[in-house]
Parts: structure tokens; C-alpha cells; sequence
């Protein structure tokens, strides 16, 4: 099965700033992912990918929680229920590969529509907030900022 690679577009901009660097982050690792099943890599090195993936998907997620808090973003639970269920689905593909199941191709189809479908609905709602708020800047990753 032949999956397209996720390609990270203006577009798809949450912020300018932190929120669009862990997004371009997510999608770089989600690619890197997507080479090393369709050319059959050793296990280890898809190992080492899914666990990057999952730590740092964890990240970016309590990022964007932050800046939904600060900003008193209404949606802000469903938001971060839809992130957990990413990180729940990823644990189970994780555990999976581990014990030898194979995952390769659904795994890669659920994090494509995943990411795909977050960065359209959720995400983009909430910069649609943000950008209406005006009351936050979010300059480097990892940095919230209230606008002086
Ligand atoms: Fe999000």
C-alpha cells in the first residue's frame, strides 16, 4: 500500500511561532517514519522514530495546552481530548511493534488522517482564536508570551 507523504504548507499556519514549529516537527517525524517502513528499515531505527515521535508529539501537545489556558480558549478540552487520543493510539502501535505485530501501514494511514484532520479542524480553530484574541504573542518553541 503506498501512503503520500504529509507536506507542511502556509496554510496549515496555527500561530507563526511555537504551535507551527512543533507542527512541521511532527510532520518531518511522521515522514521519517513513513521512509523507513516503506524501505523496510530494522526495527530499531522504527523504533527510535516512534518513541521520537511520541515524546515529542507529547510536547508540542502540552505547548499548544498552554497557550489554549492562557488564552482562555473555550474548546480547549475537546482540543486536548482529540491529542490524547493520538498519544493513546500511538502507545497501542508502539507496543504492537514491540511484540512483533505488524502495524507498518495502518499505523502510517492513522497518523497521516490524524495528523491531517487535527491540523484542519482543531488546530485551525484555534488560530482562528488566536489570531482574533490579539492578547498573546508566541514567539520561540516553548516560550508563551502574554503581549505587553
Ligand atoms: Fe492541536
Amino acid at each position: 500500500m503506498d501512503f503520500r507523504l504529509v507536506n507542511w504548507t502556509q496554510a496549515m499556519s496555527v500561530d507563526g511561532g511555537a504551535i507551527d514549529e512543533t507542527h512541521r516537527k511532527l510532520i518531518s517525524l511522521i515522514n521519517r517514519l513513513h521512509l523507513l517502513v516503506n524501505h523496510s528499515a530494522d526495527g530499531d531505527s522504527v523504533s527510535n522514530v516512534l518513541c521520537e515521535l511520541a515524546d515529542y508529539a507529547g510536547a508540542g501537545f502540552l505547548i499548544e495546552e498552554k497557550i489554549m489556558t492562557l488564552s482562555r480558549y473555550n474548546e480547549r478540552d475537546q482540543h486536548t481530548i482529540h491529542h490524547w487520543s493520538f498519544i493513546d493510539r500511538l502507545t497501542i502501535f508502539i507496543a504492537d511493534f514491540e511484540r512483533d505485530v505488524e502495524v507498518g501501514n495502518d499505523m502510517l494511514l492513522f497518523l497521516i488522517r490524524w495528523v491531517a484532520i487535527h491540523l484542519k479542524t482543531h488546530d485551525r480553530l484555534l488560530g482562528d482564536h488566536l489570531l482574533a484574541s490579539k492578547k498573546y504573542r508566541f514567539e520561540s518553541l516553548g516560550q508563551v508570551e502574554t503581549a505587553a
